[in-house]
């Protein structure tokens, strides 16, 4: 089965194709972080403008590729077409949406409506031969600038979340604290280089991003399992006033590394911590990990190690795969099923979508 995939979600304009969930035949992305760093975020409306300039160009390049890669004759091939309909930005998940319907109308395919952070969980398995169902039951962990889940598995396809984060996700800590440091957007990758640079061990101490437990946010979740790293940003901005008096000084540029290496510390053993505790709930056989804060070298280590501690296989996704993508999209859709008719006509975006909800749920 083909699926053409795509991924407007936030601020990158992808399509790819895929055959069989897994086989990528293309996989192409445009991102649009030039157009938002001169915010230090992604502005909806600049997104979803962006969106509706590229996406045309996006997928036909995306066709393109794969019939030049040799794995499609043509657009008629296509079996269907998938898209990501939440979690995410309501102006820029309207335009992918509308453009999924248009195409899946025009070639008489159905329309599959996937969810974002669901797809994250996809990753680990493109481009390889292992079969989803072989490695349930799992723990899965959605780690990006827009989620932070632990996500239980039972079966491939069946979602539960056991642990998030209470407030801000792990990226968008990453991405504030560069903005703090004024290091500029998006800031996991500035932090992840700077801190790189610290070869010492005298570390800040930074809160490890534990919610109390009776905090309302649980919502019934184990606080044991979810983080809160809005504490974390303030403890950050305190300690460059205490130090500083406001901003790091040019003078004080050699501090930024053993700054940014104890903040992602931090985030780091907040993540492996929560993942430890929770691979101890269940007799899971595998972690799957995914999202653009797993691109991280520290967070990829911590949660190898993790994993080897539990006894349990770790499967991380490939890192053009980390980020967003449509090759996620369109491999999960392969599990899913799709909308025909009135049904495809009807389908909508739902901005709030949390893993293992579906459609109008939210
Ligand atoms: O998955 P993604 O591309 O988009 C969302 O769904 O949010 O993730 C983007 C996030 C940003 O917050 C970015 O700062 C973070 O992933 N990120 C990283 C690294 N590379 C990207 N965070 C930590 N370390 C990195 N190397
Ligand atoms: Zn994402």
């Amino acid at each position: 089965m083909v699926v053409l995939g795509i991924e407007t979600s936030c601020d990158e304009t992808a399509c790819a194709i895929v055959r069989d969930g897994v086989e990528v035949l293309s996989n192409v992305v445009y991102t649009q972080i030039k157009l938002h760093q001169p915010w230090g975020g992604v502005v909806p409306e600049i997104a979803s403008r962006a969106h509706v300039e590229k996406i045309p160009g996006v997928i036909a390049a995306a066709v393109d590729e794969a019939i030049s890669g040799g794995g499609l004759s043509g657009l008629s091939e296509v079996d269907a077409v998938a898209v990501t309909y939440g979690q995410g930005l309501a102006p820029a998940l309207i335009v992918g949406l509308h453009a999924a319907k248009g195409l899946a109308l025009s070639l008489g395919v159905p329309l599959i409506c996937i969810n974002h952070v669901e797809a994250h969980l996809h990753t680990p398995f493109l481009e390889t031969n292992l079969a989803p169902e072989s490695f349930m039951p799992a723990l899965g962990l959605a780690v990006s600038g827009g989620h932070t889940s632990w996500v239980s598995m039972p079966a491939y396809g069946t979602y539960e979340i056991i642990g998030q984060t209470l407030d801000d996700a792990a990226g968008e800590a990453f991405d504030k604290a560069a903005k703090l440091l004024g290091l500029g957007y998006p800031g996991g990758p500035i932090v992840d280089r700077e801190a790189r640079q610290y070869a010492g061990t005298d570390f800040i101490r930074f809160p490890k991003g534990s919610p109390r437990s009776g905090t309302a946010a649980l919502a019934g979740l184990d606080a044991s399992l979810c983080t809160s790293f809005s504490g974390l940003k303030t403890a950050l901005l305190n300690y460059v006033r205490t130090s500083y008096g406001g901003t790091v000084p040019a003078s004080a540029r050699g501090d930024i590394p053993r700054i940014c290496a104890s903040y992602q510390k931090a985030i780091v053993e907040a993540l492996a911590d929560r993942t430890a505790t929770a691979l101890t709930r269940h007799r899971y056989r595998a972690l799957l990990v995914g999202g653009g804060v797993s691109l991280n070298g520290a967070l990829r280590t911590a949660l190898t190690a993790v994993a080897e501690a539990a006894g349990v296989e770790i499967l991380l996704a490939k890192p053009k795969y980390c980020g967003d993508n449509a090759a996620m999209i369109a491999g999960l859709a392969y599990y899913r099923p799709g909308l025909t008719g009135d049904a495809a006509i009807a389908a909508d975006v739902c901005p709030s979508l949390e893993a293992g909800e579906a459609a109008g749920t939210s």
